[in-house]
C-alpha cells in the first residue's frame, strides 16, 4: 500500500525517497535436493531468506509499506522460530513502519503479544488484532488507511484482488489505483464498487473494450481469455479457475426458473477461429452429463448454420417463474457480447456469483486520477 501523505497520527516523517539498493541485502534461497534429486529453494528451509528478499522487494515498491498478516500467529506454538511475522520484524525493514497482526485464537494471540515486546524500536507501531480476519480485514484495511494517508492521497494496491483495499480508499475519500493480473478480479471489484457506491467514476485499463481487443486476449492467454468471457456474461469461472481440464465447463449461471430451486447454465468458452459442430455436440453432452438445464456457448468465430440448426434442436425448457420457455443451447458471439446481449434465462442470481458489497453511506471519488 503506498503511502503518499501523512495524517496527525503518522509514525514517520521520513522522506518520500526510495532507499539504497545497499540498504538490504540481496540474498540467495539456497539450492536443496528433494526427494527426486531435483534442485530447488525448499521454503522451510529457506522461509527466513525468501521473507528478506520478500520484504526487500515490497519496500522497493511500495516504500512506505505496511504489513499486514491476517493469520499471524506461529503455525508451531511451541517453536515460533520460524513465524514470518517475526521474521519479519526482527529483519527490521527500515521504511516498513506499521505492522498489523491479527489472529483468532487467543494463544495465539499471546505469542504474537511476546513477539511485539521483543521486537519494539523507535518509529515502529506494532499492533495485535484479535478475531477473525476474513470479518475485521475491512475495518484493518480502513484504520491503516485512514492512518497512513490524507484525504485525496492516493493508495495504491498492485495486488488488489478482491478489492477490499480499493474499497477501503474509496470510501474514505482517496484516490487509489487497484493492480490486478486476472479480469476476474477486475470485474469482481468494478462490481463491488458500483454496488456499494453508485455513480463512482473509475476508468479500468487493460480489459478488452472491444472486438479487436478481446480476439487479441483470445489468441494471447487462453486462460485469461477464458475468464474475462466468463465474467462478460455474469458467470462465476468454473473449478476456482484452475487451468486445465474441465470437462468442458468454462462457467456457471445461476437462476430459479420456479423462483425457488436454483439451477445451473454451463458457459463453455472457445476463443479459436474455426466454427465446428462439435462445439454444439460437446456441449449438448455436457449439459445433459451435468443434468442442467441450459448450456451457453460463448464463440469468437461466427457459427454455422448447422451449428445453430443443431443448437436449436436441444429444445427449449419451461420456467414458471415467468411463464416463459427458454432455448437450452444458446450461442453467443463475441461481436454480440459487445452488443450488450447476454444469456437469456430467468431469475438470474447474480449473489451466488459475485458477493454483493453492502451499499456505503460515503461515496466521494467523483475525479479520476
Ligand atoms: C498456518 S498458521 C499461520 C502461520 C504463520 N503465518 C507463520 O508464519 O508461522 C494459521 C494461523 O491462522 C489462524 N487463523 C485461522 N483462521 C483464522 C481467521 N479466520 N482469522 C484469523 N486467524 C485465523 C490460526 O489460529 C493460526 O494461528
Amino acid at each position: 500500500m503506498g503511502r503518499t501523505a501523512h495524517s496527525e497520527d503518522c509514525l514517520t516523517d521520513a522522506p518520500l525517497l526510495p532507499f539504497a539498493p545497499s540498504e538490504m541485502a540481496v540474498v540467495e534461497p539456497r539450492g536443496m535436493r528433494n526427494r527426486k534429486g531435483l534442485s530447488c529453494p525448499l521454503w522451510t528451509e529457506n522461509k527466513a531468506l525468501l521473507i528478506q528478499e520478500y520484504i526487500k522487494l515490497f519496500t522497493y515498491v511500495t516504500k512506505h509499506g505496511a504489513y499486514i498478516d491476517g493469520f499471524a500467529a506461529p503455525q508451531r506454538r511451541n517453536h515460533a522460530a520460524k513465524c514470518s511475522a517475526k521474521l519479519v520484524l526482527e529483519n527490521k525493514p527500515p521504511w516498513v513502519r506499521d505492522f498489523w497482526l491479527c489472529d483468532i485464537d487467543l494463544d495465539g494471540i499471546a505469542l504474537l503479544e511476546q513477539i511485539k515486546a521483543a521486537n519494539q524500536m523507535k518509529g515502529r507501531r506494532i499492533e495485535v488484532l484479535p478475531g477473525d480476519f476474513n470479518t475485521t480485514v475491512d475495518t484493518v484495511l480502513e484504520r491503516i488507511i485512514a492512518a497512513s494517508s490524507a484525504e485525496g492521497a492516493t493508495v495504491l494496491d498492485p495486488f488488489c484482488g478482491c478489492g477490499t483495499a480499493v474499497h477501503a480508499a474509496q470510501k474514505l475519500g482517496r484516490q487509489w489505483i487497484g493492480i490486478d493480473v486476472t479480469h476476474l478480479a477486475i470485474s469482481l471489484i468494478e462490481k463491488r464498487l458500483r454496488a456499494a457506491f453508485p455513480g463512482v467514476a473509475f476508468t479500468v485499463e487493460g480489459t478488452p473494450k472491444d472486438l479487436a481487443s478481446a480476439q487479441d486476449l483470445a489468441a494471447r492467454d487462453k486462460y485469461q481469455f477464458q475468464w474475462w468471457a466468463v465474467s462478460m456474461v455474469d458467470a462465476m469461472p468454473f473449478g476456482g479457475k484452475k487451468k486445465g481440464a474441465d470437462g468442458g465447463i468454462d462457467g456457471v449461471i445461476y437462476f430459479k426458473p420456479d423462483g425457488k430451486r436454483t439451477e445451473r447454465a454451463i458457459v463453455s468458452v472457445k476463443g479459436g477461429l474455426n466454427p465446428s459442430v462439435t462445439m454444439v455436440e460437446t456441449l449438448a453432452a455436457t449439459i445433459e452429463r451435468e443434468r442442467a438445464p441450459v448450456g451457453i456457448l460463448l464463440m469468437n468465430a461466427l457459427p454455422t448454420r448447422e451449428m445453430e440448426r443443431r443448437a436449436a434442436a436441444v429444445g427449449r425448457f419451461d420456467a414458471p417463474a415467468t411463464g416463459k420457455t427458454y432455448p437450452r443451447l444458446q450461442i453467443i458471439t463475441l461481436a454480440e457480447l459487445f452488443r450488450g446481449k447476454k444469456p437469456d434465462l430467468p431469475l438470474i442470481d447474480p449473489g451466488a456469483a459475485f458477493r454483493k458489497a453492502a451499499r456505503e453511506e460515503t461515496a466521494r471519488q467523483d475525479t479520476l486520477l
